[in-house]
């Protein structure tokens, strides 16, 4: 999705710091770039295509005490230059980035036309510098001209826009994140605090409605009515090491290799071994009759997950795909919980279905990754996860994190179960995590199909969320078909695509009726001459049917799923890999998506 990055200080670290702060958003999903710097002229630059397109056409002597920089995720328009941002008013003295949409824009564009105003792109976002130069051209100030021309706005939007001959940067937003970076010298403003993480951990949040002004290496922030407003600075705790590659291929890879860490700190005062119970400070006291989950992508597979975790702890539970249940939701009591589960904190639809529950009067929970997100700041509790910053766009370590979570908020609601052998599990889990990093298969596998048609994923019971993301993760990178199903539902249609070119991956752990009906799917693909790949404890009798194997250690039946994810991501990426794949940033796809 689009990224924005502003830098308020020293004229000659200006332009370094954009171009860095760009690399910094890239792992959002992008498709063109673009900066812009105020001195008393104004400079911008902007291309289609990668970052390095646009550092290659930057003048590299340009400076300024201000300025923006933007990678667009196209929504309006196709990717091209006229239309990556900034975007500037027809004198081209006002430059402005956007994240979000433009609701009236339309009607905003006639009127503006109809005044005379041109425009160069297809975006909803132009008719913002356009609104400013009106006001400037009405002997508004920029900060008056910027406020105007915001109040005239209908959507989501996070903006910034640098003036000639000002040396003020100034932003809003309403409904797109939006973050301050506090230096010594300098100030900075971002989407996403990866993008100034390397200058300084100390940062503002904005909320909906509110300006910020950024100059001289200085900041403050105000109301909508102009008051200025007493904002507290917070530390991030992740550091610029946590967001390198540190020798990785892909952040992908590292990631994935970061599960055992990521989970260890997921648990970490959270769990009582010795008595088996566990105490969430953020759950303490929670109640709740019901519980709707609400999720998109790989965050909704989490949900499934935990729908059945709780329904096995006897709490009624159901899992929906937020952008359904933002439009229509189901019925719901006063007790209910609802849960959104989101790595980033800013997924539209997810913020969407959890307002509309907030509207229902029910309380609401946020299980996250990211400290001061939008979900975090907005429901009434939150579960971070803690797994660290996550770059690579297709969810990995996030995936893991959110199980344990989900396990967590499960044993706080019991009204029965099997807290302390779960506990136990868990315990363990991040090492069988490493186990199957140090020893897995997943490459000679991926070699092996990696000229397939088509991939196939089946499971059970608390597998089926495993399979299908499973089928996810390889569609995500690879660009393959691949398709997740409960393992008895295959036969009932699916099973006309399979052939001797689609491997199966049949996921199956224990002993007991799952594992004995899954065994039987397996037998059914194995008899129409498709490959199946067994990922399994060994516990039954599927590796007699299987031509690969990728084995699990052994653990409670509700741990297993992360154990068996773990195989899958990695065959994913080795798929991914010798196909030569953008992996960290797939094609159309964003890292957090910031439209409905
Ligand atoms: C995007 C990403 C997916 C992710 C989904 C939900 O579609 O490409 O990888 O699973 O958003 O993201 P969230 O941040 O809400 O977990």
């Amino acid at each position: 999705m689009c990224g924005i990055i502003g830098h308020a200080g020293r004229a000659d670290r200006t332009l370094d710091v954009l171009l860095a702060g760009l690399e910094g958003l890239e792992y959002r999903g992008y498709d063109s770039a673009g900066v812009a710097l105020a001195n008393g002229d104004l400079d911008v630059c902007k291309r289609e295509g990668e970052i390095e397109m646009l550092q290659r056409a930057v003048d590299p002597g340009l400076g300024g005490p201000v300025g923006i920089g933007h990678t667009r995720w196209s929504t309006h328009g196709p990717p091209s230059d006229a239309n990556a941002h900034p975007h500037t008013d027809c004198s081209g003295d006002v430059a402005v980035v956007h994240n979000g949409i433009i609701e009236n824009y339309d009607e905003l564009k006639a009127k503006l036309r109809e005044a005379g105003h041109e425009f160069d792109s297809d975006t909803d976002t132009e008719v913002v510098p356009h609104l400013i130069e009106d006001a400037l051209a009405g002997g508004a100030s920029p900060e008056e001209a910027f406020r105007s021309a915001v109040a005239r706005l209908e959507g989501s939007y996070a903006l910034a826009a640098v003036f000639a001959g000002s040396e003020a940067l100034l932003a809003t937003r309403s409904g797109s994140p939006l973050v301050l970076g506090v230096g010594d010298d300098a100030a900075y403003l971002a989407s996403d605090v990866p993008a100034f993480l390397e200058y300084t951990d100390r940062v503002v949040y904005l909320e909906d409605g509110e300006f910020a002004r950024l100059e001289s290496g200085t900041w403050s922030v105000t109301d909508a009515s102009g008051a200025r407003l007493d904002k507290s600075v917070s530390r991030v705790e992740w550091d610029a090491e946590e967001t390198a590659k540190s020798g990785y291929d892909h952040y992908m890879l590292k990631e994935i290799h970061e599960q055992p860490r990521a989970l260890r700190k997921c648990l970490r005062g959270r769990v009582d071994e010795l008595t088996g119970t566990v105490n969430v400070e953020a759950l303490e006291g929670l109640e709740a009759d019901a519980v709707q989950f609400v999720a998109c992508g790989t965050s909704y597979h989490a949900a499934l997950y935990g729908a059945q975790t709780l329904r096995a702890a006897g709490v009624r539970a159901q899992a929906f795909l937020a952008s359904e249940y933002a439009t229509s939701p189901p019925p719901i009591s006063d007790g209910t919980l609802v849960v959104g589960i989101t790595q980033s904190g800013e997924t539209a639809d997810t913020l969407a279905a959890l307002r509309r529950a907030k509207g229902r009067g029910v309380e609401t929970l946020a299980l996250t990754n990211v400290v001061g997100s939008t979900a975090a700041r907005e429901c009434d509790r939150t579960l971070f996860i803690r797994a660290g910053p996550e770059i690579g766009v297709a969810a990995t370590k996030t995936f893991s994190s959110q199980v344990v979570a989900a396990n967590l908020l499960s044993a706080s609601l019991a009204e029965r179960g099997d807290a302390r052998e779960v506990v136990e599990a868990l315990r363990d889990l991040p090492g069988q995590v490493q186990e199957i990093l140090d020893s897995s298969r997943a490459e000679e596998v991926a070699d092996r199909f990696v000229d397939s048609d088509g991939y196939f994923f089946i499971g059970r019971g608390y597998h089926h969320p495993v399979a299908l993301e499973g089928a996810l993760k390889m569609k995500e990178i690879t660009y393959r078909h691949a398709e997740g199903f409960p393992a008895g539902e295959l036969k009932h249609g699916p099973l006309a695509l399979v052939t001797d070119r689609t491997p199966v991956f049949a996921v199956v752990t224990g002993d007991g009726e799952e594992a004995t009906k899954t065994v039987g799917n397996v037998k059914e693909v194995e008899a129409r001459d498709a490959p199946v790949v067994a990922v399994t404890d060994g516990a039954s009798e599927v590796e007699r049917y299987a031509d690969e194997v990728l084995s699990i250690p052994e653990t409670h039946p509700r741990v297993a799923p992360v154990l068996a994810n773990v195989q899958l991501q990695l065959v994913a990426y080795y798929v991914a890999a010798e196909l030569g794949r953008s992996i960290d940033k797939p094609r159309n796809l964003a890292k957090s998506v910031t439209v409905e």
